[in-house]
């Protein structure tokens, strides 16, 4: 595996490759790798040549009372875990290089509307930087493939919608979301969930799984399914930031005769705000 630290470096090799005509593949990860990062790697290479991965904690995406300076950044570890799984090149910029001009000034590339929704809601900003960053990353290694883990539901779903409306030459893919033994779905904030809390928080993915259950048997009253949702999730002693029936594509929320419904939930612990999706397709 190369590691790049520099655009400039980066661009030299794969500008040889594609001369070569290999094709692109591309995962942007903000490292503290674990096995769902690792699949998306996994899954890049079925279809692709070159496998590029990059790590950069995005500091544009973090909103100011969140974790930007705590999360875990484990570079030598991500190292090795990415050589295992056959990464070929490794991008690991730092702020200047990304972000020479500063924050501040910096252009943004915004995603109205189905930003300002769910995750979007209760972290302002947060969707306008992860845009920002994946369209200056995308400009950087140009692949012809980029996979996204559905475990963020919405981040696929604003950057799908991004490359469509800036008619970026993508492929967007989605890989399924990676789970613990128990059905929790692996996340680098995982680690701030309490011994206590551990063993209930499998409680937002059963309440998922049962609301998509109602749905699949021919509910449709989605006001009642989220009321029942959430008391169950109350009394598991979880607070609950949103849980949402929606359109699958534009994410407004789910109406009668849609045939791509996902259901959205995300539930606070006492240091941890987890998140989690199901979709029912084809209904
Ligand atoms: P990060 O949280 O590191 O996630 C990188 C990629 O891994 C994302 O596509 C995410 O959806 C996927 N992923 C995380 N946990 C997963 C799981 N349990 N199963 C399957 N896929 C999983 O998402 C980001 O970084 C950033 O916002 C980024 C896109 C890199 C922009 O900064």
């Amino acid at each position: 595996m190369k590691v790049f630290n520099t655009v400039d470096g980066l661009r030299e090799d794969l500008i040889k490759d594609r001369l070569k005509g290999h094709r692109i593949g591309f995962v942007p990860t903000m490292g503290n790798l674990h096995e769902g990062h690792l699949a998306l790697l996994t899954q890049a290479k079925l279809t692709n040549d070159v496998v590029v991965c990059s790590i950069f904690v995005n500091a544009l995406q973090f909103g100011l009372n969140e974790d930007w300076d705590k999360y875990p950044r484990t570079y030598q570890e991500d190292c090795e875990k990415l050589r295992e799984a056959g990464c070929d090149y490794l991008f690991h910029p730092d702020d200047t290089e990304m972000y020479p001009n500063g924050l501040d000034t910096q252009s943004r590339v915004i995603c109205p509307v189905m930003t300002d929704v769910l995750c979007g809601a209760s972290r302002p900003g947060h969707f306008e930087g992860v845009t920002t960053v994946v369209s200056k990353l995308f400009n950087i290694v140009q692949p012809d493939q980029a996979i996204f883990g559905v475990k963020d539901y919405q981040q696929l779903a604003v950057i799908r919608r991004m490359v469509e409306d800036l008619c970026l030459p993508i492929d967007i893919v989605s890989a399924p979301i990676h789970r613990e033994i128990d059905g929790l779905a692996m996340s680098s904030r995982n680690r701030y969930i309490t011994d206590q809390e551990r063993p209930k928080v499998v409680v937002l993915k059963n309440t998922l799984y049962w609301v998509a259950e109602q749905i699949k048997a021919g509910s449709r009253d989605f006001v009642e399914l989220e009321t029942a949702a959430v008391n169950r999730i109350h009394g598991a002693g979880f607070n609950v930031d949103y849980f949402t029936c929606s359109n699958s594509k534009t994410l407004e929320l789910a109406s009668y005769d849609d045939t791509d419904i996902t259901v959205l939930g995300a539930i606070f612990t006492d240091a941890a705000r987890l998140i989690d999706n199901v979709t029912i397709s084809n209904l």
